[in-house]
């Protein structure tokens, strides 16, 4: 009986596995608030506001006017003392204030660009 158990467990073990057996699940795609959309200057955008934070701060904002972005990048640089260079700062305020602007569009980013940004 002993023995019978066990050459039920070792033909077990040793089951082949079936070949084209392979499953695969596709995962959705990452926290959308953890992403910056795509446009020009979000290289600048992700180097240098991303350190003390992440990008929710950001894409959390009610969509707003360079006024009020440049209020805020102001307010890291002297307040939190963001290390940023003027002229960086104008490229960011540039960038939010179009993507992230009265303009932009909803808080989702475009998932195909996303994609493509990733490579
Ligand atoms: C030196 C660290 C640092 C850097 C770099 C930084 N931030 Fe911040 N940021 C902070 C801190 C600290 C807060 C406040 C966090 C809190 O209140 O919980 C904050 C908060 C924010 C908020 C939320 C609203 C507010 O005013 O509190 C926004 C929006 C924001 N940051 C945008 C940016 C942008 C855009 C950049 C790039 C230009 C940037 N941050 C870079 C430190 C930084």
């Amino acid at each position: 009986m002993i023995r019978g158990t066990a050459s039920i467990v070792l033909a077990l073990a040793i089951a082949p596995v079936a070949p084209g057996d392979k499953k695969s699940i596709t995962l959705p795609g990452d926290n959308a608030m953890a992403e910056l959309k795509s446009g020009p200057g979000v290289d600048v955008v992700r180097a240098s506001c991303v350190a003390c934070h992440s990008t929710d701060y950001i894409v959390r904002q009610p969509r707003s006017e360079a006024k009020k972005w440049e209020a805020e990048v102001k307010k890291m640089i002297a307040v939190f003392g963001a290390p940023i260079s003027e002229s960086d700062a104008k490229v960011i305020v540039d960038y939010l204030s179009s993507v992230y602007g009265p303009q932009g569009s909803r808080a989702e980013p475009d998932a195909r660009q996303q994609k493509q940004e990733r490579k």
